[in-house]
């Protein structure tokens, strides 16, 4: 059995019993049933391989030596120490680098680029920012490799580099567009109905850079076969942009390359876009003719993996007596790089979330000589919800109107600026069915006391955009009664194959122990980046466009003995393992008797979803109503949070237990931006002070409360199933409702995160 079978093997072995499962008549449905993640039993028994852990024949290991300058150009560098160190086998800079061509950038309307960066990989002495990677070791063993990066010597000529966001805020440059929509809309006169309401608030909130902790740093292992061809075991949430860019870096053909990447310790968008460790990876490899392991440290990924970058936002808000927005204004700066595209879209939930007479948003960016920012936990929406839903707080303070009924009154009929309907909108219903779960009793701010502890409520709306993405499939049923699925669909721990499975089995027909997915591999049908919350929804529409194919190829094989005889694609359904007439119940055949009929071992197709045309017809949006009760010490500022409870509306939910798992991540990755994440900057150096989880705090157990979790289950009717993705959705709004809470339980508004007790006494 070669690697690769065993690794498909490894993915695809969840199934407990060999035998397969019964074919029952009264089937429940495999949709919205709680069925544990199938590859939980690898994972918890240690089975699962994530990248670094592929066993290769001959491995050779390496390490990165880090830039330790921010700008300019190295001036020497001195491997001669290295060199000579224990098993040290090769040692790359960019004097003695294998020519390779520059990286293709990610792009998020399309294309093959998948770097987050476009600066051309160790092939020149310049250096871009503090902690770009100047050399490779490669050596026998990780140690030994590492090692030999602390011997190497080199000395800059230094260049003036722009690092400090506060100092560039004044120069700062609209860009072409976010993320292909336009930087700036206007809608009437926002600053002069601002000017004439009667009630307003208008502030500037600030959030910190934030960078990327997943359980499993980025990890390679590169091989390459006769100097041709290329696979790379790779922890990426976006395997077919990384075969592209990979060949085109190494000029051979997208053929010659397969990426496997079947198990990813979390993503949150740090594995969205292609860094420089995977190239380097892949070239140590050929320097050294050898497997190479590349398995990046914890600092590492802080000095060569971007984050969230710094903002500055205005939230600006005009209202009558009654309540209803006369001017809605959301603008600000974020912070980007010469050397990528990324203008962190944080005005986009103003964009769709409130009516308002008038209307003012505007993005503008200052470009840093630092690690090229990047996607992280919805980029964008979890800041900019912060802004714009501690404004809506602090306004219904002032117009004395509750959170929830001020957010009620302004609540669109029609996406606000794009004058299209939405797809689907029950955020009035979650906050009503939220705030009765959780028990919603809005008080006076400071007027809450538990002895030593300030206790007070805040909410804060969620929001996220709804994306699909083609995506082509095949899917393969056999005589025996049971199918495969295969699609490079990424898996990072959310349930990617195991919700795939619940809706191929109930497509088929099947029951779930008979249905297996295969994914994580270049060489399967290609599937969209996991990105976006765009992965299960774009999927959906893949997986059952090739099964809906594959019934009609099947019904095609049927002939004049069989029962189905003479009736059409729209006069069959599929179910209890085969198919059946509509009309007439007993009229029917299962999939293992057509085909053994026919004698064939299997069918099996390969289709692809329509376009995304829905997006464009429909504003379509994930919403969500967070709450939560938070607790602060009135002598020590210590801020604790002691209830939550998310309330969401997401289109149909294919599978309660792992999409609660996923809402609540988002709320615990939120807790940490509210409350202790923050990327420590040194604005003289522009080095990353706090490289290590002992001083970048993400929360731990003891920082989280029990989340409650509810949701809406109403499918969208214009969604393939009735599905949005859920991935991002959590993290939005858990900012403010924090801050909510802090000003209800304190009296002090803190609009600058993280929410430290610094800021509070
Ligand atoms: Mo998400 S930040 O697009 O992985």
């Amino acid at each position: 059995m070669s690697d690769m079978q065993k690794i498909m093997e490894t993915v695809m072995q969840y199934a407990p019993d060999k035998e397969p499962a019964p074919l029952s008549q009264n089937r429940r449905s495999p949709i919205g049933t709680p069925l544990s993640r199938v590859d939980g039993r690898l994972k918890v028994k240690g089975e699962a391989l994530f990248s670094a852990e592929y066993n290769v024949e001959n491995p050779a290991y390496a390490a990165l030596v880090y830039s330790s300058v921010t700008k300019g150009k190295i001036a020497k560098i001195d491997v001669s120490k290295a060199e000579k160190a224990d098993g040290v086998l090769a040692i790359v800079t960019y004097e003695n680098a294998p020519k390779m061509n520059d990286p293709l950038l990610f792009n998020p309307s399309g294309g093959d680029g998948s770097a987050a960066s476009d600066l051309p990989i160790l092939q020149e002495a310049d250096v871009h920012w503090n902690g770009q990677p100047i050399a490779v070791i490669v050596a026998e063993t990780q140690d030994s490799a590492e090692e030999a990066a602390t011997l190497v010597k080199v000395e800059y000529e230094t260049a003036e580099a722009e690092v400090s966001f506060d100092a560039l805020k004044k120069i700062a440059k609209t860009p072409e567009n976010i993320l292909g929509e336009p930087p700036e809309i206007k809608i009437g006169d926002a600053e002069n109905a601002l000017d004439a309401a009667e009630f307003k608030v208008d502030n500037l909130y600030s959030t910190p850079r934030y960078n990327h902790n997943a359980i499993e740093p980025h990890a390679t292992v590169a091989v390459w076969h006769d100097d041709e061809s290329l696979t790379v075991f790779d922890s990426t949430q976006c395997i077919h942009n990384l075969r592209y860019t990979l060949a085109a870096i190494f000029g051979i053909q997208p053929e010659a390359l397969r990426v496997i990447s079947p198990f990813v310790g979390g993503g949150f968008g740090g594995k969205g876009t292609m860094w420089w460790n995977t190239a380097l990876c892949a070239m140590a490899a050929k320097v050294v003719s050898r497997p190479v392991k590349l398995s990046v440290s914890r600092e590492g990924v802080f000095r060569i993996v971007g984050g969230r970058t710094p903002s500055e936002q205005r939230v600006a808000l005009g209202a009558g007596k009654d309540g209803k927005f006369t001017a809605l204004i959301h603008s600000g700066i974020t912070a980007t790089t010469t050397h990528n595209n990324f203008p962190e879209q944080f005005t986009f939930p103003a964009r769709h979330l409130y009516a308002a007479e008038n209307f003012y948003v505007g993005q503008k960016v200052v470009n840093l000589d630092t690690v090229a920012n990047t996607f992280m936990r919805a980029p964008g929406e979890s800041i900019g919800t912060f802004a714009l839903e501690s404004a809506i707080d602090e306004l219904a303070y002032e117009l004395k109107i509750d959170p929830i009924e001020l957010r009620r009154i302004n609540e669109p009929t029609k996406d606000p600026v794009r004058d299209v309907a939405f797809s689907m909108r029950n955020l009035t219903l979650a906050y009503q069915r939220g705030a009765e779960k959780f028990g919603w009793n809005h008080q006076a701010p400071r007027s809450q006391k538990d002895g030593k502890w300030l206790v007070g409520q805040g909410v804060a709306t969620a929001y996220y955009p709804y994306y699909r993405f083609v995506s082509t499939a095949r899917v393969r049923i056999s005589a025996d009664g049971t199918a495969v699925v295969q699609t490079s669909a990424h898996e990072m721990g959310m349930g990617t194959a195991t919700v795939q499975i619940q809706h191929a089995a109930e497509r088929l027909g099947l029951p779930v122990e008979r249905v297996s997915f295969e994914y994580g591999d270049s060489n399967l049908p290609q599937a969209p980046f996991a990105g976006g919350s765009n992965q299960t929804a774009s999927n959906i529409a893949g997986i059952a466009a090739t099964i809906e194919k594959v019934v009609r190829e099947l019904l095609a094989l049927t002939g004049d003995d069989s029962p189905l005889s003479g009736l059409k694609y729209e006069d069959i359904e599929v179910r209890d393992g085969g198919i059946f007439s509509k009309k007439d119940a007993s009229k029917g055949e299962t999939y293992t008797s057509i085909l053994q009929r026919v004698g064939q071992k299997y069918v099996e197709a390969e289709a692809t979803s329509g376009e995304p045309s829905e997006m464009m017809e429909y504003s379509m949006g994930s919403y969500g109503a967070q709450f939560c009760e938070v607790r602060i010490n009135e002598e020590t500022g210590e801020v604790r949070v002691s209830r939550w409870l998310g309330s969401f509306d997401c289109g149909k939910i294919l599978n309660p237990k792992t999409a609660t798992s996923q809402f609540r991540g988002g709320i615990v990755m939120g807790i940490g931006m509210a409350l202790t994440e923050e990327t420590l900057f040194d604005e003289r150096k522009g080095r990353i002070m706090n490289a290590s989880l002992a001083e970048y705090h993400v929360p731990v157990n003891l920082d989280v409360p029990h989340i409650e979790i509810i949701y809406n289950d109403i499918p969208d009717k214009h969604a393939p199933s009735g599905v949005h993705g859920i991935g991002e959705i959590g993290i939005t709004g858990v900012a403010a409702a924090i801050a909510n809470a802090v000003f209800n339980a304190t009296g002090k508004r803190i609009r600058e995160l993280p929410i430290t007790l610094d800021k509070l006494f």
